[in-house]
């Protein structure tokens, strides 16, 4: 379908979406990422906004372009994202956390460039990032209390783990899907899980499924008179 024949069922509503990797430094020239692409993270950003939304979407480092009309912030590690987030997240009615965003950043960067010495090879630290959508999920002012939906990419049990983890981070709504199924790829298979169950949305473009997701959130945000 293409996108004017659309139906704008999110006309008036403001979503915020984050995208795509984060990347933590090392030093000045290396760092620590992972395989997320984007390309599920923009295709929700650009369905948001065929449905008639207005969209911002905070994006990793990416190698894709910013759909039609869909306002971008380019971040790169995951406290810049949650900062990013914090500082949009007042007034949206949504938010959509489908970045792959760093559990640990490296706890010790080097402000030089390392060097090769001859001697034992570097060793990293770490400390845990902030959990972005978590922290959104727990905010209760009016202002910054959206409707919030979030993702997961699971290796094994992605059932058994989907519902677990909806609970875990306090939202009604998760996404799950296979992480190596579906970093880099242009097709997808996903299970949403909400309060009463999940259901299996079968393999599809990612664009087909974005629009499908946009629907779905539709159809609860609605219920829940935003
Ligand atoms: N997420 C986030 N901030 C983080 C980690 C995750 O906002 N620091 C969000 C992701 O964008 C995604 C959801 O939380 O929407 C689930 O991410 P996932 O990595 O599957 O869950 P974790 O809670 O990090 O658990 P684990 O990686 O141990 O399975
Ligand atoms: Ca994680």
């Amino acid at each position: 379908i293409v996108a004017a024949f659309q139906p704008k069922v999110m006309a008036g509503k403001r979503i915020l979406i984050t995208a795509g990797p984060t990347f933590e430094a090392i030093d000045p020239v290396r760092g620590i990422t992972n395989l997320s692409s984007g390309k599920m993270g923009y295709a929700v950003a650009r369905a948001a906004r065929e449905a008639g939304a207005e969209v911002t979407l905070i994006s990793g480092p990416t190698a894709l372009a910013t759909p039609f009309g869909v306002q971008r912030i380019d971040v790169q590690s995951a406290r810049q994202m949650m900062e990013a987030v914090n500082a949009a997240i007042d007034g949206q009615h949504v938010f959509i956390a489908v970045a792959a965003v760093a559990d640990w950043r490296v706890k010790n960067p080097s402000a030089q460039k390392v060097k090769k010495t001859g001697d034992a090879a570097p060793t990293l630290e770490f400390e845990e990032n902030p959990d972005i959508l978590a922290t959104i999920a727990a905010r209760t002012t009016l202002a910054g209390h959206p409707y919030c939906v979030g993702f997961a990419a699971e290796s094994e049990n992605l059932v058994a783990f989907g519902a677990a983890k909806r609970e875990r981070k306090g939202i009604p709504l998760l996404v799950g899907n296979i992480g190596h199924h579906t970093f880099g790829a242009d097709d997808n298979t996903i299970i949403l899980f909400d309060e009463h169950g999940h259901t299996i949305l079968p393999r599809a473009d990612k664009l087909t499924l974005a629009r499908q997701l946009i629907s779905e959130i539709s159809k609860r945000t609605n219920k829940h008179s935003l």
